[in-house]
């Protein structure tokens, strides 16, 4: 068979273009290993619970009126389902989740973050607004994902 010599030239650039892109991927893959983006860390998914970091899940006051919120994602449920906070400030969440990926995102605000088994999620956001807040999962996690929510009720300070 008879190929014209550009033909050819440019079926072998294709190749090689092909190859530097998987070349690229496997070698940012090794070098920055992957993982999520920012504040890796690590947890045993089927431990979550007995984990000191998890194990008591809820609502704590730090000093500096700081609140923490600890959360752990399971199908198809968020323990605990209900949480209260106080407005203006500061919240960080920290969540994680014993099975598959979930989706933690506070309805009408811009708190959103993926729940990856084996890691911990955590970010600080405040609340301006008092009110009860709908908490959706939005990774589609099974058959029972569309009920999977819990609520944050939001209190004016006092
Ligand atoms: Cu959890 Cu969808």
């Amino acid at each position: 068979m008879n190929v014209d010599p550009y033909e050819k030239f440019w079926m072998w650039m294709a190749g090689v273009i092909v190859a530097a892109f998987v070349g690229t991927i496997a070698y940012t893959a090794r070098a920055y290993t992957l993982a999520p983006p920012s504040h890796v860390e690590m947890i045993d998914p089927t431990q979550a619970m007995q984990d000191p970091r998890f194990a008591s899940p809820g609502v704590t006051s730090l000093p500096a009126g700081e609140q923490q919120v600890i959360m752990v994602a399971m199908r198809y449920a968020w323990l605990p389902p209900e949480v209260h906070v106080t407005a203006h400030r500061p919240v960080t969440f920290r969540l994680t989740s014993m099975d598959v990926v979930h989706g933690f995102e506070v309805a009408g605000t811009n708190a959103n973050t993926m729940v990856v088994p084996g890691y911990v999620s955590q970010f600080t956001t405040t609340f301006d607004k008092p009110g009860k807040y709908l908490v959706a999962c939005n990774e589609f996690c099974g058959t029972g994902h569309h009920t999977m929510q819990a609520a944050i009720i939001v209190e004016a300070a006092p």
